[in-house]
Protein backbone atom coordinates (compact mmCIF):
# COMPACT_ATOMS: atom_id res chain seq x y z
CA UNK A 1 0.00 0.00 0.00
CA UNK A 2 0.88 3.63 -0.98
CA UNK A 3 2.65 5.44 2.14
CA UNK A 4 -0.56 8.09 2.83
CA UNK A 5 1.06 11.39 3.97
CA UNK A 6 -1.60 13.87 3.70
CA UNK A 7 -5.58 14.25 5.27
CA UNK A 8 -6.59 14.28 1.24
CA UNK A 9 -4.74 10.90 1.23
CA UNK A 10 -6.86 9.59 3.93
CA UNK A 11 -9.93 11.26 2.85
CA UNK A 12 -9.81 9.43 -0.32
CA UNK A 13 -8.60 5.72 1.07
CA UNK A 14 -11.76 6.76 3.75
CA UNK A 15 -14.18 7.33 0.59
CA UNK A 16 -12.85 4.07 -0.84
CA UNK A 17 -13.43 2.00 2.60
CA UNK A 18 -17.50 3.35 2.47
CA UNK A 19 -17.53 2.40 -1.25
CA UNK A 20 -16.67 -0.98 -0.62
CA UNK A 21 -18.75 -0.56 2.20
CA UNK A 22 -22.19 0.51 0.58
CA UNK A 23 -21.57 -1.95 -2.54
CA UNK A 24 -21.16 -4.89 1.04
CA UNK A 25 -25.02 -3.52 1.81
CA UNK A 26 -26.21 -3.70 -1.34
CA UNK A 27 -25.67 -7.27 -1.28
CA UNK A 28 -26.40 -8.42 2.11
CA UNK A 29 -29.91 -6.16 2.61
CA UNK A 30 -32.12 -8.28 0.52
CA UNK A 31 -31.43 -11.18 2.15
CA UNK A 32 -31.72 -9.92 5.89
CA UNK A 33 -35.20 -7.87 4.70
CA UNK A 34 -35.99 -11.43 3.65
CA UNK A 35 -35.84 -12.91 7.29
CA UNK A 36 -37.87 -10.25 8.48
CA UNK A 37 -41.47 -10.90 9.47
CA UNK A 38 -42.98 -7.22 10.24
CA UNK A 39 -44.34 -5.17 7.32
CA UNK A 40 -43.42 -2.18 8.30
CA UNK A 41 -39.87 -2.98 8.98
CA UNK A 42 -39.69 -4.65 5.93
CA UNK A 43 -40.86 -1.51 3.75
CA UNK A 44 -38.38 0.47 5.68
CA UNK A 45 -35.19 -2.10 5.04
CA UNK A 46 -36.77 -1.99 1.21
CA UNK A 47 -36.68 1.71 1.13
CA UNK A 48 -33.16 1.62 2.58
CA UNK A 49 -31.97 -0.46 -0.05
CA UNK A 50 -32.98 1.60 -2.83
CA UNK A 51 -31.48 4.78 -0.64
CA UNK A 52 -28.05 2.49 -0.51
CA UNK A 53 -28.06 2.17 -4.13
CA UNK A 54 -28.51 5.85 -4.48
CA UNK A 55 -25.44 6.11 -1.89
CA UNK A 56 -23.17 4.21 -4.19
CA UNK A 57 -24.13 6.20 -7.03
CA UNK A 58 -23.61 9.65 -4.90
CA UNK A 59 -20.09 8.04 -3.89
CA UNK A 60 -19.12 7.59 -7.49
CA UNK A 61 -19.98 11.06 -8.18
CA UNK A 62 -17.59 12.03 -5.14
CA UNK A 63 -14.64 10.19 -6.69
CA UNK A 64 -15.24 11.82 -10.08
CA UNK A 65 -15.35 15.41 -8.66
CA UNK A 66 -11.94 14.61 -6.69
CA UNK A 67 -10.61 13.71 -10.10
CA UNK A 68 -9.93 9.74 -8.33
CA UNK A 69 -10.86 6.55 -10.12
CA UNK A 70 -13.82 4.93 -8.18
CA UNK A 71 -12.49 2.06 -6.26
CA UNK A 72 -13.57 0.29 -3.07
CA UNK A 73 -10.93 -1.13 -0.33
CA UNK A 74 -12.43 -3.79 1.64
CA UNK A 75 -14.12 -2.56 4.89
CA UNK A 76 -13.75 -5.59 7.69
CA UNK A 77 -15.75 -3.53 9.81
CA UNK A 78 -18.73 -3.75 8.15
CA UNK A 79 -17.83 -7.31 7.13
CA UNK A 80 -18.08 -8.17 10.58
CA UNK A 81 -21.64 -6.60 11.35
CA UNK A 82 -22.97 -8.47 8.65
CA UNK A 83 -21.67 -11.67 9.52
CA UNK A 84 -22.64 -11.03 13.11
CA UNK A 85 -26.27 -10.23 11.14
CA UNK A 86 -26.14 -13.14 9.01
CA UNK A 87 -25.60 -15.27 12.39
CA UNK A 88 -28.60 -13.92 13.68
CA UNK A 89 -30.71 -14.80 10.78
CA UNK A 90 -29.49 -18.25 10.67
CA UNK A 91 -30.56 -18.95 14.20
CA UNK A 92 -33.78 -20.58 15.86
CA UNK A 93 -35.83 -17.24 16.85
CA UNK A 94 -38.69 -16.61 17.36
CA UNK A 95 -40.69 -13.91 14.28
CA UNK A 96 -40.75 -10.66 16.75
CA UNK A 97 -37.34 -11.61 18.81
CA UNK A 98 -35.72 -11.75 15.49
CA UNK A 99 -37.23 -8.53 14.16
CA UNK A 100 -36.34 -6.82 17.11
CA UNK A 101 -32.42 -8.36 16.75
CA UNK A 102 -32.83 -7.49 12.53
CA UNK A 103 -33.36 -3.69 14.44
CA UNK A 104 -30.27 -4.16 16.31
CA UNK A 105 -28.04 -5.29 13.63
CA UNK A 106 -29.16 -2.65 11.32
CA UNK A 107 -28.67 0.18 13.62
CA UNK A 108 -24.88 -0.92 14.12
CA UNK A 109 -25.14 -0.79 10.78
CA UNK A 110 -26.53 2.89 10.43
CA UNK A 111 -24.35 3.54 13.68
CA UNK A 112 -21.19 3.03 11.96
CA UNK A 113 -22.02 4.43 8.78
CA UNK A 114 -22.88 7.56 10.55
CA UNK A 115 -19.72 8.10 12.17
CA UNK A 116 -17.97 7.31 8.82
CA UNK A 117 -19.83 9.79 6.86
CA UNK A 118 -19.67 12.16 9.60
CA UNK A 119 -15.45 12.15 9.47
CA UNK A 120 -15.48 12.53 5.42
CA UNK A 121 -17.89 15.18 5.48
CA UNK A 122 -15.78 17.12 8.04
CA UNK A 123 -12.76 16.51 6.14
CA UNK A 124 -14.35 17.23 2.67
CA UNK A 125 -14.40 20.65 4.47
CA UNK A 126 -11.66 21.31 5.80
CA UNK A 127 -10.23 20.64 2.43
CA UNK A 128 -12.00 23.13 0.86
CA UNK A 129 -13.94 20.33 -1.21
CA UNK A 130 -17.54 21.70 -0.16
CA UNK A 131 -19.25 20.25 -3.14
CA UNK A 132 -17.89 16.52 -2.40
CA UNK A 133 -19.10 17.30 1.55
CA UNK A 134 -22.20 18.56 0.90
CA UNK A 135 -23.06 15.36 -1.33
CA UNK A 136 -21.80 13.41 1.77
CA UNK A 137 -23.93 15.11 4.04
CA UNK A 138 -26.92 14.45 1.86
CA UNK A 139 -25.95 10.74 2.67
CA UNK A 140 -25.15 11.37 6.10
CA UNK A 141 -28.58 12.74 6.51
CA UNK A 142 -30.13 9.63 5.07
CA UNK A 143 -28.42 7.18 7.30
CA UNK A 144 -29.64 9.17 10.39
CA UNK A 145 -33.07 9.14 9.10
CA UNK A 146 -32.77 5.44 8.54
CA UNK A 147 -31.47 5.09 12.26
CA UNK A 148 -34.52 6.96 13.46
CA UNK A 149 -37.19 5.57 11.50
CA UNK A 150 -35.66 1.85 13.12
CA UNK A 151 -36.19 3.48 16.45
CA UNK A 152 -39.38 4.15 15.86
CA UNK A 153 -40.54 1.07 14.67
CA UNK A 154 -38.26 -0.69 17.64
CA UNK A 155 -40.56 1.29 20.11
CA UNK A 156 -43.84 1.28 18.61
CA UNK A 157 -43.88 -2.71 17.22
CA UNK A 158 -41.07 -5.30 17.61
CA UNK A 159 -39.82 -4.37 20.91
CA UNK A 160 -43.34 -4.64 22.44
CA UNK A 161 -44.53 -7.90 20.87
CA UNK A 162 -40.61 -9.52 21.32
CA UNK A 163 -41.92 -9.53 25.16
CA UNK A 164 -44.75 -11.31 24.44
CA UNK A 165 -42.28 -14.70 24.09
CA UNK A 166 -41.20 -16.97 26.44
CA UNK A 167 -37.73 -15.70 27.54
CA UNK A 168 -35.18 -18.46 28.01
CA UNK A 169 -33.46 -16.83 30.97
CA UNK A 170 -34.92 -15.85 34.32
CA UNK A 171 -34.98 -12.41 34.98
CA UNK A 172 -34.67 -10.48 37.92
CA UNK A 173 -38.47 -9.33 38.05
CA UNK A 174 -38.01 -6.45 40.87
CA UNK A 175 -35.40 -4.17 43.07
CA UNK A 176 -32.64 -5.93 41.60
CA UNK A 177 -30.01 -2.75 41.62
CA UNK A 178 -27.16 -3.52 39.13
CA UNK A 179 -24.30 -0.74 40.91
CA UNK A 180 -24.41 -2.91 43.77
CA UNK A 181 -23.11 -6.79 43.97
CA UNK A 182 -24.80 -9.59 45.46
CA UNK A 183 -23.39 -8.99 48.88
CA UNK A 184 -24.98 -5.75 48.79
CA UNK A 185 -21.76 -4.08 48.43
CA UNK A 186 -21.53 -1.60 45.64
CA UNK A 187 -19.41 -1.93 42.71
CA UNK A 188 -17.93 1.46 42.22
FE1 LIG B 1 -25.47 3.81 3.43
Amino acid sequence: MPKLNTLQDIYIEELRDLYNMETQLTKALPRISKAVSNSELRQAMENHLQETENQVDRLEQVFEMAGQKVRGKKCTAMEGILEEARELISMDINDNALDAAIIGAAQKVEHYEIASYGTVRTWARQLGFNDQADLLEETLEEEKAANEKLNQIAMEIVNEEAEQGESNFEMASDGFDSHRSRNGRSKK
